[in-house]
């Protein structure tokens, strides 16, 4: 006898208004989908199904390789209706546990006392109190409390609509039980839906006592059914992992304003100013700092690095001792060694620059190399691509390249070079050389200017 999970994850999520199933909507930059697989994964000894259907095939191949067995539920006809989909794939004498899709917080703790509590009769049930149960299936129990049925809120009374006690749609139930009780759902409610939950008056009419656990937050058990609740959900998560960060003696201007979007690993003596939005894996060394408005993805940043605000970098290796921005845009597969300055309005793409190297002002370097103790002056630009091909420009070390200077890719500047402002550099230039390209300063004496009619 085993466990099988099954994952709910096959409606549209009307109240989202989206083209995209619900359980794709991303919460902390991940599926609402994958925060349960990834709690559901934590249960040992298990078998995994999703049930999808809306969106077709959107929803595994958005997911990704899963050691999960999927399972399509061709038409959304209710949760009772999505968990018959399962049943010919599970042994009578196994236990399933329902999961829900679009209630991505749910705790591993959680999940493991509702399925020992459904030891003792064979059917757990997962409920809560909130203090605004709107939307949410009511609990009926009887004057002896136990639990005898689940109305619905479209199909609750007045009165019933009045209880605070809410299925969260967390079971854990043997599949024999289960199996004989979704077979005689009836559709006949306000939503011509095969309602799942209403397999617990079923229980309560064959004796089966029901097995109440009561979740201990809130919080872990609200379902995302439209874009408010994504977004406090969203917040809460956000908050969390602030709050473990700082703990982690990461220094937060304000917990409230940080979005970590993956993952972040962090040394000591970090400082993040608001408004900072990490993504994907991102790595930080010691005494680094962030200032305002920062977007960082999958990045690694040594020790001692100041990232100025307003700052944006993707797919980068920041070495020791770098300052960066502000406003500053730093592109994939970017590279720079230790002392490395990368000013204000500076684009970097597929660059390394070598120690001590700086990059102060309102230049694009593309397809670059840029060795040690080099200065690359304001406005210059690297032109890698000739409108079908992208080219390299190797600058070396020591070099010295003025103001609004164009290197017209391939082309190589060599050790030493001294590139005069305002030049078009076509050719490679020597070791040592001075390359100058300007035609020739005129001078009109006593110039009138235009009058004005
Ligand atoms: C459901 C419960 C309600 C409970 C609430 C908790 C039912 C009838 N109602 O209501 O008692 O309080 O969750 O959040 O079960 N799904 C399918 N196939 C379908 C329909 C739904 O896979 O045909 C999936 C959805 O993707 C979702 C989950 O089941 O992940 C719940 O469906 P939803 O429509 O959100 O149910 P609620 O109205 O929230
Ligand atoms: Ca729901």
């Amino acid at each position: 006898m085993s466990l099988c999970i099954v994952i709910l994850a096959a409606g549209q999520g009307t109240r989202m208004y989206s083209d995209k199933p619900k359980v794709l909507h991303n919460l902390a930059g991940k599926p609402l989908l994958a925060h349960v697989l990834q709690t559901a994964e934590l249960i040992k000894h298990r078998e995994l199904f999703v049930v999808y259907g809306h969106g077709g095939e959107l929803v595994p191949e958005e997911m990704g390789e899963q050691p999960v067995t999927w399972i399509k539920q061709e038409e959304q006809l209710g949760t009772g209706h999505a968990v018959q989909q399962v049943l010919p794939h599970i042994p009578d004498v196994d236990d399933v546990l329902i999961l829900y899709g679009d209630i991505p917080l749910i705790t591993h703790g959680t999940l493991e006392a509702l399925i020992k509590s459904s030891k003792e009769t064979g059917f757990s049930l997962l409920t809560t109190f909130l203090d605004d149960p709107r939307g949410y299936g009511r609990i009926i129990r009887n004057a002896n409390e136990n639990i005898t049925a689940i109305i619905e809120e479209k199909d609750a009374t007045e009165e019933q609509r009045l209880l605070c006690e809410v299925n969260t749609g967390f079971m854990s139930i043997k599949a024999e039980l289960l199996k004989r009780w979704v077979s005689l759902l009836k559709n006949e409610n306000k939503q011509n839906e095969y309602y799942l939950t209403d397999i617990v008056s079923m229980a309560a009419k064959d004796n089966v006592a029901i097995t109440p656990v009561i979740a201990e937050s809130d919080v872990e058990v609200r379902g995302i059914n439209n874009r408010n609740q994504l977004a406090e959900a969203e917040r809460y998560y956000q908050l969390v992992q602030a709050h473990h960060l700082m703990h982690h003696g990461v220094g937060l201007s304000d917990p409230a304003r940080f979005d970590l979007r993956g993952e972040l690993e962090v040394g000591r003596d970090n400082e993040i100013d608001i408004n900072v939005v990490i993504e994907g894996r991102v790595k930080l060394g010691n005494n680094v700092t962030i200032g305002a408005n920062c977007y960082i993805k999958d990045t690694i940043i040594a020790d001692n690095v100041h990232v100025l605000p307003n700052t944006m970098i993707d797919n980068a290796i920041i070495g020791n001792g770098c300052r960066i921005g502000p406003f500053a845009r730093i592109r994939p597969d970017t590279t720079l060694a230790e002392e490395v300055h990368i000013g204000n309005f500076v684009e970097l793409k597929k660059t390394d620059i070598s120690k001590g190297s700086k990059v102060n002002h309102l230049t694009y370097l593309g397809d670059t190399h840029v060795g040690s103790g080099t200065n690359i002056g304001a406005g210059t630009i690297t032109c890698n691509y000739d409108g079908a091909n992208k080219h390299k420009t190797i600058i070396g070390d020591n070099v010295f390249v003025g103001s609004d200077v164009q290197l017209i890719a391939p082309v190589k500047v060599n050790d030493g070079a001294t590139i005069a402002a305002g030049a078009t550099i076509t050719k490679d230039v020597a070791e040592n050389e001075l390359a100058i390209s300007r035609t020739d300063q005129k001078s009109i004496a006593n110039w009138k200017r235009p009058l004005k009619k």
